[in-house]
């Protein structure tokens, strides 16, 4: 189980030393206690209490004719009456001070003091190295999500990846924090005091008193095995769930206006309250399995002691011997129960270090290629080679699509909605990769550039645009981040932005909110021409990226089109014919296929689909 984990304290880096000093407090915490506890007890108990200083009864004489070192000395009175004088004249002859008894009785506090201070060190520090790894794995999850092809994004819900971010991370982290100290403490006191047992039983007659109070060692290991394998799945399903119900809620808040305007308020929150039910079950079985291992550990290890106390009668141990076999038994099953509980602990986070796995173990389809072809400038011809696409679905979205389209020509894509023009677009940034078949750029198969190389090149408006929660400034930075004030309030005055923006409060100060929601939608879409005006790529995608302006807007964009995209390749999806007449080369999609191509007037003579689109546009 702890192996699972082993593979992250590479993230330990420079916190080597932090984590060596956290392992000594930790051999000095167990060891003060495992080992330093009982055997303070075994030397200070005969020196403070005189009953019992180490005669064996009489029944046991017989059975133990060897009297340890330790109580030879006083072992020899044997009547009555020579007990009780014995017990006056050691008392008479014992020369304890004051300060000597003080001395011994502090023995006790000074080893809890130690133990005190090297446990919160070793605690201390190993929740330093902890959470540090931790915050190492948050960043390199995140870091990946930023790398993972869209089509990931695709196949998982954002909701679930999000707990998988959040409270997975937190879960390993709260595992790591709580297991990591006692995984060095824990076993060190254990071995302490088995130590401690084992010279004591050496000394008092044998293995076997060893051997009785450890028996039990072994038994604890079966409930550990057992409530360990239920527990791992009860908690995966437990962070299952509440991926579940972070999707619910985020699709929730996403679709707000929409469950007001058809009043779906009392079904989501029966959806809602479904999932959480279930979870509570669940989450009570995890407490359930998780809480059951430490008192179960307990019984078993009470065992032990019952076995000692038959053992002590029979092999005529004195009380002090005893008391020090029991206080080292118990800080012997204190660690026996902790263990059991990190082991609890431990499957929990493994079952939450699973659900990350699956995120950093995901392949990057969508990646920079080993040995990249050095672009510094691409013209932005674009040609599709035999392309055959489809999403994770399976079914055929591009079929045997091959076309060129020259630099500097403004290419349309027309067809009925469905018919594969937005993923056609798609194929060029590579958000997505062909199936089969070759898309290239001024000859170069996009898969031979670096990404950044292709992207860089590339400007891309959707349909809907997404703005940051951040100023228009920099929502238009974004376009390209060395751009002079002059040219972002060009590059607005071009996207028809710039009069909507100044009259705006803040102006170009202004915050635009979540996913840009405190502006209109036509507001959105003329920003994020304006960035993509800024960036000045040679290849300008527009995806129907005028649909939200009014057709007066739209024809004044139209003009400022006309100027922009000199020079450049633009592939524009359009549905308002008007943008579409003026285009070099118009592409007519049909249910994947391009099943013409050519201008205006040669597909409205000939091309009985684009003709149909068009009239019914004409007409309505
Ligand atoms: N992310 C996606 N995952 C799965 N199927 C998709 C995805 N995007 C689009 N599709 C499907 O691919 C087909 C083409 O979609 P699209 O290229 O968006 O058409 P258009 O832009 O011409 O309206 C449609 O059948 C659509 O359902
Ligand atoms: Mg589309």
């Amino acid at each position: 189980m702890i192996g699972r984990f082993l593979p992250y304290l590479r993230y330990l880096k420079g916190r080597r030393l932090a984590l060596s000093l956290a392992l000594v407090c930790g051999a000095i915490s167990g060891l003060v206690y495992g080992y330093g506890l009982p055997k303070v007890i075994n030397e200070v108990f005969p020196k403070i209490f005189t009953d019992d200083t180490g005669q064996p009864s009489p029944t046991n004489l017989i059975k133990s004719p060897t009297p340890s070192a330790a109580n030879a000395t006083n072992a020899l009175p044997v009547s009555a009456e020579e007990q009780v004088a014995s017990k006056h004249r050691i008392r008479a002859g014992r020369t304890l001070s004051a300060y000597e008894i003080i001395g011994y009785a502090l023995l006790i506090p000074l080893i809890f003091l130690i133990r005190a201070t090297s446990g919160f060190l070793n605690n201390y520090l190993m929740s330093y190295c902890g959470i540090g790894v931790l915050e190492a794995l948050r960043v390199e999850l995140y870091r990946k999500l930023q790398h993972l092809p869209l089509s990931y994004f695709g196949r998982n819900r954002s909701g679930d990846l999000l707990s998988r971010l959040t409270s997975d991370t937190q879960v390993v982290q709260q595992t790591i924090t709580s297991s990591a100290s006692d995984l060095v403490i824990q076993p060190i006191t254990l071995l302490g005091a088995v130590y401690f047992l084992a010279i004591t039983a050496l000394k008092n007659d044998g293995v076997g008193l060893f051997l009785a109070s450890l028996a039990v060692v072994p038994l604890s290991v079966f409930p550990v095995r057992f409530i360990g394998k239920k527990l791992l799945r009860r908690a995966e399903e437990n962070q299952r769930l509440l991926g579940d119900i972070s999707d619910l809620a985020s699709q929730n808040f996403s679709a707000a206006r929409e469950v007001r305007a058809f009043g779906l308020e009392e079904k989501e929150i029966s959806i809602f309250q479904t999932t959480t039910r279930h979870l509570f079950r669940i989450q009570l079985k995890v407490v359930k399995y998780s809480q059951v291992l430490s008192p179960s550990i307990e019984v078993i290890a009470s065992l032990g002691i019952a076995f000692s106390l038959y053992y002590a009668y029979y092999a005529g141990l004195t009380l002090a011997v005893f008391v020090s076999i029991l206080g080292a038994l118990f800080v012997c099953y204190e660690p026996m129960k902790k263990l059991g509980g990190i082991h609890g602990q431990l499957t929990k986070g493994a079952a939450s270090l699973n659900r990350i796995e699956e995120i950093l173990h995901a392949s990057v389809t969508i990646a920079d290629p080993r040995d990249p072809i050095k672009v510094s400038h691409l013209r932005g011809e674009l040609t599709f080679n035999q392309v055959n696409f489809a999403y994770n679905t399976g079914a055929p979205v591009l079929r045997d699509v091959s076309v060129t389209i020259p630099a500097g020509t403004i290419c349309a894509l027309v067809g009925p909605s469905g018919a594969g023009k937005s993923t056609f677009a798609n194929l060029v940034p590579r958000f997505y990769d062909a199936t089969s078949g070759i898309v290239t750029i001024d000859g170069l198969d996009t898969r031979a550039l670096k990404l950044s190389d292709l992207r860089r090149h590339i400007a891309v408006v959707a349909q809907e645009p997404v703005l940051f929660n951040d100023t228009i400034l920099n929502n238009l930075l974004i376009g390209r981040a060395d751009a002079t004030r002059a040219e972002v309030e060009q590059s607005a005055r071009d996207a028809f932005a710039h009069d909507f923006i100044t009259e705006l409060p803040q102006g170009y100060d202004t915050i635009v909110g979540e996913r840009g929601a405190l502006v209109s939608g036509g507001q959105r879409q003329r920003l994020a021409l304006a960035r993509a005006f800024l960036r000045n790529a040679p290849i300008l995608i527009l995806d129907e990226a005028t649909s939200a302006l009014d057709s007066e807007s739209e024809a004044a964009i139209q003009l400022a089109l006309k100027k922009l995209v000199v020079g450049k390749t633009v592939l524009i999806i359009a549905h308002r014919f008007s943008t579409i007449r003026d285009a070099t080369k118009i592409l007519v999609f049909d249910q994947g296929e391009i099943v013409a191509a050519g201008t205006h007037a040669e597909l409205h003579a000939n091309q009985p689909l684009y003709r149909s689109l068009y009239d019914r546009q004409q007409g309505a």
